[in-house]
């Protein structure tokens, strides 16, 4: 890939218009007058569009659950050949039944570098998750790496959401709501069954790729924060409506239960001219978290750098976590100020957008990623242990680093490539040797 086309995608993610706000009622059009006003399916639609409900939800849900859009498109997208199957790389799907799940904590280094031009289907790489794609329940973790922007293709997936967590090159999502500019430390959420292509505003692009089955991500309640805090929904930003039409083949690649599916159309489906409704894609920056921790002494459990949630059945018990940890000041007096050890009944995949992670001194790097299964016991390494322990407590500023953390109620099972990876590290154990005992009855 030459860097003309980078180019091209990086002036034209500047200047990006968006609409603000979390979950709300949101709407755009592209060409005055294509919006109706007053009703969703008028008789005909204003300026020869079609009128197409996606919804995310069921249409019976609870109102703040209920997630749907209408499309005011050129051509309706039921309009389109049959689909066949698709090679799908390296992507996988639940249920995960390739390895047994794994108790032993597990680290990774960084997706080497793909070597033929690769773009970001191609370029996806599945380490694991959990659930059942087709019973809308669980989680996958992918990671992607890519050289290369989709050229004359679309993805979508119906079998869940996907949180896009750029670590390495910026990226420009060409939706059918519109454009997005995800770079690293934003995060980009596309809804399910939302067509989209990936252009790159770098020479090469790596990340992280949380694909929800479950519930759409919401916003966490609050409780006794109050109204504002966390993430605030007004920095979550939506698309305005910016279509293509564009006739010649254009492949649609669909992942449905857990594999791909390709059609080539004979035009572009990104051809919405105006749109309304909630269930839309967002971009996020996460340097915009506002976090909220002890200012007396212990710290909080991790739950309180929720970015996004997705709810289970059970009150407070989520399919999927999506958590910062974001530079912050430690105050906490007569505390253990790194994350404490721990076993968890929930299951953490950690990974590092950039700088280090207050926990490990070494051996975690942007672009690689930990496992902790559940229940498997973890928390600071020897050296960050010794160091913690005996450290003067001042007030100290936590700014070298911005890592998260996807972290899920069911075990999570790896796929083949994962457990056998080059990038896996040996012996992530060791970090764990040497912490002495102390025990002085
Ligand atoms: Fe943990």
């Amino acid at each position: 890939m030459t860097g003309t086309g980078n180019e091209q995608a990086r002036k034209t993610a500047e200047g990006l218009a968006y609409s603000s706000g979390f979950g709300n009622e949101h709407s755009s059009e592209a060409v005055p007058g294509a919006l109706p006003v007053g009703r969703n399916s008028p008789q005909r639609a204003p300026l020869g569009l079609y009128a197409e409900q996606l919804s995310g939800s069921a249409f019976t849900e609870p109102r703040r659950h209920n997630r749907r859009s209408w499309l005011y498109r050129i051509r309706p997208s039921a309009a389109h050949p049959p689909f066949l199957r698709a090679n799908r790389g390296e992507i996988r799907s639940a249920p995960f039944t390739e390895c047994l799940p794994d108790p032993n904590r597990l680290r990774w280094n960084p997706l080497p570098e793909p070597a033929d031009p690769t773009d970001f289907v191609d370029g996806l790489w599945t380490l694991g998750g959990n659930g059942d794609a087709t019973q809308r329940a669980g989680m996958a973790v992918h990671l992607y790496h890519a050289n290369a922007s989709m050229d004359r293709r679309v993805f979508s997936d119906a079998d869940g959401e996907l949180l896009i967590v750029p670590e390495r090159g910026g990226l420009l999502l060409r939706t059918e709501f519109g454009l997005l500019r995800a770079e690293p430390g934003h995060v980009a959420l596309i809804p399910r069954g939302v067509r989209f292509r990936v252009e790159l505003l770098d020479a090469t692009a790596r990340g992280y790729v949380c694909e929800n089955y479950g519930r759409p991500f919401e916003l966490p309640d609050l409780g006794p924060i109050g109204a504002n805090g966390l993430a605030n929904a007004r920095d979550f930003l939506a698309p305005t409506a910016a279509y293509e039409d564009v006739d010649g083949p254009v492949e649609v690649l669909n992942k449905f239960g857990g594999h791909l599916w390709t059609a080539t159309y004979d035009h572009s489906p990104l051809d919405v001219v105006a749109w309304h409704g909630n269930h839309v894609p967002y971009v996020y920056d996460l340097r915009r978290f506002n976090i909220i921790g002890s200012i007396s002494y212990d710290h909080p459990d991790p739950s309180i750098f929720t970015v996004l949630t997705s709810p289970s059945d059970t009150p407070g018990l989520a399919g999927v976590d999506f958590v910062v940890f974001a530079p912050r000041w430690l105050v906490g007096e007569d505390t253990f100020r790194p994350p404490y050890f721990h076993r968890n009944v929930m299951t953490e995949y950690m990974g590092l957008i950039e700088g280090a992670y207050d926990a490990k001194a070494e051996g975690f790097v942007p672009g690689g990623g930990s496992l902790h299964n559940m229940m498997s016991a973890h928390g600071p390494d020897r050296e960050t242990f010794e160091r913690a322990s005996a450290a003067e407590l001042a007030p100290q500023k936590i700014d070298n680093g911005l890592a998260f953390m996807f972290e899920t109620r069911w075990p999570l099972t790896l796929t083949a490539q994962a457990r056998d990876a080059g990038h896996l590290q040996r012996g992530y154990d060791d970090v764990w040797q040497g912490l002495q005992r102390h025990f002085r009855p």
